[in-house]
């Protein structure tokens, strides 16, 4: 594996792979990698020849409800650790902020996707899928991937990614790779390790709340009200502070109808533990239950 920093030498790299006919996958990443980004690197490798992680903590997709920086100082940063983990892949891709933002954060120019980016959490988190989806544009300019993977895990995150993707016609195969979890259920993240042992006990409780509402979808509950108010009562008794629990169109996160399929819908949900921000969700597949 190679330690790659500018942009020149990724380009210079992958541009031999492809004269040798190769095809290549990216997966993108802020770092402090867990098991859940190691299953994206093992499935890059079963879509492509060669693999390329990008570790890249991107200052503009940092944002808490005020639309200030959220967690970008102290999101942790384990650059050494991250790249003894990454033997499967061939080029850990690892950019300056002066190389990707030359222009400086504010005066960058932005990639926008209406609709999706300002509801859920782009509603909490304002100009966070802003942020996302320029720096994954940038990313796929400078690597210029086959395929890139992305969790499920951030499921409003894909279908933001799979959005501009499609509108701004990027050659790139976007491939979602199921969430991974702890044995508890807890969904794997890097903002995990912000919760206390006390809380730790108590995280999975998120997921728990998911799969109970989505046990009531099955029964034939159609009313998200119902669904929601059930789930904040289950997520305040435990210590969390939920932002939303919401029941919504797997295809495009609009707000779901009472004549929708339950297998077209999927409960998607943001919480507070500590000082830990929590986002799950869960969908109903073809055959039955997760
Ligand atoms: O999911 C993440 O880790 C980030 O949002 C991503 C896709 C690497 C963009 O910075």
């Amino acid at each position: 594996m190679k330690i790659i920093h500018s942009v020149a030498e990724l380009r210079r790299q992958v541009m031999s792979w492809r004269a040798a006919g190769e095809r290549v996958a990216l997966v993108p990443t802020m770092g402090n990698l867990h098991v859940g980004h190691l299953q994206l690197v093992e499935a890059a490798c079963c879509n492509a020849d060669r693999v390329v992680v990008s570790i890249f903590v991107n200052p503009m997709q940092f944002s808490d409800a005020s639309g200030n920086g959220g967690d970008f100082e102290h999101y942790p940063r384990t650059f050494d650790a991250d790249c003894a983990k990454l033997a499967a892949a061939d080029v850990v891709f690892s950019p300056t902020v002066d190389a990707v933002y030359p222009n400086g954060l504010d005066a960058e120019t932005r990639v926008e996707v209406p609709g999706i980016s300002d509801i859920l959490c782009g509603e909490y988190r304002p100009g966070h899928f802003v942020g996302v989806a320029t720096i994954v544009a940038k990313l796929f300019n400078m690597v210029q991937p086959d395929v890139a993977l992305f969790g499920e895990k951030d499921f409003q995150q894909l279908l933001v990614i799979r959005r501009f993707v499609a509108d701004l016609c990027f050659p790139v195969k976007i491939i979602g790779v199921p969430t991974h979890r702890e044995a508890d259920g807890l969904a794997m993240s890097s903002r995990n390790q912000y919760l206390s042992r006390d809380e730790r006990r108590h995280a999975s409780i998120l997921y728990q709340t998911l799969q109970s509402a989505q046990q009531q979808l099955i029964a034939g509950e159609r009313d998200p009200a119902v669904i929601r108010s059930r789930a904040f009562v289950q997520l305040e008794a435990a210590g969390f502070r939920p932002e939303y629990v919401e029941v919504r169109r797997k295809q495009d996160l609009r707000i779901a109808k009472e004549s929708d399929a339950a297998e077209e819908l999927v409960i998607i949900a943001a919480a507070w533990l500590g000082r830990a921000r929590l986002i799950d969700n869960i969908s109903i597949p073809l055959r039955g239950i997760d």
